[in-house]
């Protein structure tokens, strides 16, 4: 229908940071709310999706009766949540900001104060992205990318690496976008690779534009 144009399809949502423990009292995390992936579930689920969030720790939560919330803490918990609930999705929206590194040992017991330098090693995290584009079936997948630095190149190239059907490009260069704001400043790039730059909106508004080009991916 018109208004529901997403009615039947079943959207994942990653959003949040995770956070990696180090022991029992602390743990390694960033600087995400979960705002925009909220946003974008929100907006999904308006247009008719059934959507299921996989939400990493933050103060943020949605109660909008089409949005199913799956919390999870570790990146791992993350891949293992998204991962078994990938089969039954038409679509995926990867905005979590996933830890890239964990330490490779948690300590189990709280680690004393007592050396001048304290060296923790740390691991790489399972890419959850980076799956699902290798066990691709049907669905459509939409990543994001921040960078600081190249950011059109690298956004380019994750679409392709990953197998993605678009990726939202967020700057931090830009005043009013990213971590914590209320506002956003993306650009839309779709696989055949042409850009759409959006003005600086607030993140409801982004979440409806991404939603919307979806909905053309959709038909495209
Ligand atoms: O490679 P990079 O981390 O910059 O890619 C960002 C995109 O990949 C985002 O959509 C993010 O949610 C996703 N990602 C993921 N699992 C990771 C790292 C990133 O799903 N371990």
């Amino acid at each position: 229908t018109a208004n529901k144009p997403l009615s039947g399809k079943t959207a994942i949502v990653t959003a949040g940071p995770t956070i990696e423990h180090i022991d029992p009292v602390r743990y390694i995390t960033n600087h995400s709310s979960g705002k925009m992936g909220i946003a974008i579930a929100n907006a999904l689920a308006d247009a008719g999706a059934a959507v299921k969030l996989v939400l990493g720790p933050t103060n943020q939560s949605t109660t909008h009766p089409g949005v199913t919330t799956f919390a999870v803490q570790t990146a791992q918990e993350m891949f293992d949540q998204v991962t078994s609930l990938y089969p039954q999705a038409n679509l995926v929206v990867a905005a979590a900001a996933v830890a890239d590194y964990r330490p490779a040992n948690i300590a189990d017991k709280k680690i004393k104060k007592g050396q001048a330098q304290l060296h923790i090693d740390l691991e790489k995290t399972p890419d959850i992205l980076r799956y699902l584009g290798e066990h691709k079936a049907h669905q459509l997948l939409i990543g994001f990318s921040l960078e600081t630095d190249n950011e059109k190149e690298y956004a380019l190239k994750k679409l392709k690496d990953k197998n993605l059907d678009m990726i939202v490009m967020n700057s931090l260069a830009d005043a009013g976008a990213g971590f914590n704001y209320d506002t956003n400043k993306v650009t839309l790039f779709s696989k055949n690779g042409d850009g759409r730059s959006l003005p600086l909106k607030s993140k409801l508004e982004v979440a409806r534009d991404i939603v919307s080009a979806i909905i053309d991916l959709q038909h495209a």
